[in-house]
């Protein structure tokens, strides 16, 4: 479903609003950590749902209660920025609106890391941090590392393959998504089947 455009003028940003996220049931959590893993072979024609989307990108950021996070931050300083880049498009998580805003339509996956299977994957999660809002750079990591573990464990009871990725360059990312210069990105996750 798209709602209206979010813009008021020059209307170009379009707000998908995804599946309501299932934050109940799924594998027990002590099973799903033993099943955690890294796996690079995803199949490039096997898709993942809206719903199996929504859901992880709760898992990743979303709102538990009184607008906390899925991730804890120092200070609560909920620094983490989470984007979404498919085939069709990259877009930008928006948790409180349980939406996916386009940045830039098209298949922008070559930009998504020098391994063929990121390019190739229907998912790449980008994780990156406001750095104004949260300046020390272990606490950044921590909370972009919080942030791939809950996918990591999402993807392990959800029977998705995923793969955290730092080998990156960053700089033509940066530029796609239209970060400002002080969001800085630290990981992508690939995920698929
Ligand atoms: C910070 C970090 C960066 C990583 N970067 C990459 C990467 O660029 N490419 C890749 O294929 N795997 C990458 N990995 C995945 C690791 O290789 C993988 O976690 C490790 O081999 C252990 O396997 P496991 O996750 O199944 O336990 C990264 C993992 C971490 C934690």
């Amino acid at each position: 479903m798209m709602a209206a455009c979010i813009l008021a003028t020059g209307c170009v940003a379009q707000a998908e609003v995804l599946p309501k996220p299932q934050t109940t049931g799924g594998m027990p959590l002590m099973e799903a950590m033993a099943a955690r893993k890294t796996s690079r072979d995803i199949e490039p024609t096997k898709t993942i749902t809206k719903q199996e989307l929504s859901n992880m990108l709760w898992a990743a950021w979303g709102i538990t209660h009184d607008d906390k996070r899925t991730v804890a931050t120092a200070m609560n300083r909920q620094e983490l920025i989470v984007y979404v880049m498919t085939d069709k498009m990259v877009a930008r998580y928006d948790p409180a609106q349980n939406t996916l805003t386009t940045i830039k339509e098209g298949d922008f996956r070559q930009l998504a890391g020098r391994q063929e299977f990121a390019q190739t994957a229907p998912i790449n999660i980008v994780l990156a941090v406001d750095t104004e809002k949260q300046p020390r750079p272990e606490f950044q990591a921590y909370t972009t590392g919080a942030a791939s573990q809950n996918i990591y464990l999402f993807c392990a009871q959800a029977g998705l393959k995923t793969v955290v990725r730092a080998m990156l360059d960053n700089e033509p990312l940066h530029q796609l998504l239209g970060m400002n210069e002080h969001e800085r990105i630290l990981y992508l996750q690939t995920v698929g089947r």
